[in-house]
Parts: structure tokens; C-alpha cells; sequence
């Protein structure tokens, strides 16, 4: 579904992206893990066609490349920073992203019904957007994402800044977006979460540290859970010029 072959991005004076080579494949959640600054938003951009790269390839679905039209209509995409039209109405910024992406009006208002039943706002569907709690911004952030049933959802830190139990219902919605054919990367430095991915890999420093099963990887270092794997790999991959310097 999507390979990523030597990419490349410097920002200002980092290398937000460091040669990163990636397959992603459809039918699963994939799980982009790193702490602050590892370039998981960077990578995300690229993916999306907003940032071009510097150096390397990105094909998505076989034969499309980021930021065209038929890429965009495959793709839903919900960003780390609010996307939403605080003074319309959660049903108005519904209708909203479904009138760019050119839905018949009346598979529109039916698609709406139905993820706003799924993310549990039906009853709030008339009310501001500026009147909700920030929980359930992130909801209609993630319905507006939905409305064109996207054959790839890429969201970036959803469940940043919300309760633990919402957290937990948003991942049980992913499953069943996932149960129904959709394929989600999604990026996030909870590595609690992250357990709850079909395949995940580790950033730093706009490299890839590893990708895997989560059992394989806690497996390989020999480690209780994702967190002390992930801490196990980045001491084990040294980058090029570390080692230079303490030799
Ligand atoms: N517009 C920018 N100008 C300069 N540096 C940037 C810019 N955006 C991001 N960076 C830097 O690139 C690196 C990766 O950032 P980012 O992709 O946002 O990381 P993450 O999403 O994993 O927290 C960081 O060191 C960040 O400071
Ligand atoms: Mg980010």
C-alpha cells in the first residue's frame, strides 16, 4: 500500500528525515512510535503531500504519488493541531469536508448519521464546535476525517491530551474501522498504545530503528513491554556518527 524508499527531509537546521526506508501493507493499524521530534509529523506531511521531500520516493496504492487527487480521495487524514471550524456546528464541519471531497448530498447526510453514532455525538450534532470539551473535538476531528470513507487513515496523535477511557473507546474504533476494510497508520509516543498495533516501527531522529509485530520486537530485546524494547533499541543502534566520535 505504501513504499517509502530513501527519504530525506532537512528542516531548517535538522534532518527532520534521515534516509528512511518503509513498506507499509493495507489491513491493519500501524503504529508510528518516537518521542518528541523524531519526525513522525514529518513523516506524515510527506505522506500527504504537504512538504516535499529532499532526497527519495514515496508510492502509495501501487501507482499514486503524495499530494495528487486520487491520493487525496483515498486518504483521510487527522492532524496533531485542531483542523475543525470551531464556530460551525459539528454537523455544519461534517458537511463541510463532505462537500470538498464532492459526496452526493444524500449518501452525505446518511454517512454523517452514521459516524456520529460511531464516535457518540450524535446528540451534540447541532451544537458549536466552540461549546464542546476538548475530548470531543478530537471526536467530530476524527468523524470529519471518516466522511469520505477513506481507504487509508492517517491520524497523528488522535488520542493526545484525552482520558484514558476515551482513549481506550477511540482504539476500539479503529478495530472496527479496520473489521470493515480501512487501513490506519497512526503516530503516537504512548508505547501503551502502541501494543494494540498489528505492525509498528521505532523513530528517532528521522531514522528507523526497527519495525515489527509488538511481540516480536519485546521478544528480539528480550523485554516485558514495548517501552523497555524501545529504550533496548535505541541503545543498540548507535548512529554512524556517535560511534566515530567515541572511537
Ligand atoms: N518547520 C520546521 N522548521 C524547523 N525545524 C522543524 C520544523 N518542523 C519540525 N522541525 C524539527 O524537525 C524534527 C522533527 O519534528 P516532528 O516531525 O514534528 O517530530 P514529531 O512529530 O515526532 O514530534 C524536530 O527536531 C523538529 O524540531
Ligand atoms: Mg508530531
Amino acid at each position: 500500500m505504501l513504499v517509502i524508499e530513501h527519504l530525506s527531509k532537512q528542516l531548517g537546521v535538522t534532518r527532520a528525515i534521515d534516509n528512511l526506508s518503509l513498506r507499509i501493507e493495507q489491513g491493519e493499524i500501524f503504529g508510528l512510535l518516537g518521542p518528541n521530534g523524531a519526525g513522525k509529523t514529518t513523516l506524515i506531511r510527506l505522506i500527504m503531500g504537504l512538504l516535499l521531500p529532499d532526497a527519495g520516493s514515496i508510492r502509495l496504492f501501487g501507482q499514486y504519488a503524495p499530494g495528487t487527487t486520487p491520493v487525496r480521495q483515498l486518504i483521510g487524514y487527522m492532524p496533531q493541531a485542531l483542523a475543525v471550524y470551531p464556530g460551525l456546528s459539528v454537523r455544519e464541519n461534517l458537511l463541510f469536508f463532505g462537500h470538498i471531497y464532492r459526496l452526493p448530498n444524500i449518501e452525505l447526510q446518511h454517512r454523517i448519521q452514521e459516524i456520529l453514532a460511531m464516535v457518540e455525538l450524535s446528540h451534540k450534532q447541532d451544537n458549536l464546535v466552540s461549546t464542546l470539551s476538548g475530548g470531543m473535538v478530537r471526536r467530530v476531528m476524527l468523524a470529519t476525517a471518516l466522511v469520505h470513507r477513506p481507504k487509508l487513515l492517517i491520524l497523528d496523535e488522535p488520542t493526545a491530551g484525552i482520558d484514558p477511557l476515551l482513549r481506550i473507546r477511540f482504539w476500539d474504533w479503529f478495530d472496527h474501522m479496520v473489521q470493515e476494510g480501512t487501513s490506519i497508520i497512526v503516530t503516537t509516543h504512548s508505547l501503551s498504545e502502541a501494543s494494540r498495533c498489528g505492525t509498528v516501527v521505532f523513530l528517532r531522529n528521522g531514522t528507523l530503528l526497527e519495525q515489527g509485530t509488538p511481540r516480536a520486537l519485546m521478544d528480539k530485546y528480550a523485554s516485558p513491554d514495548l517501552e523497555a524494547a524501545f529504550v533496548a533499541a535505541t541503545t543498540t543502534h548507535v548512529p554512524e556518527h556517535a560511534r566515530e566520535i567515541s572511537q
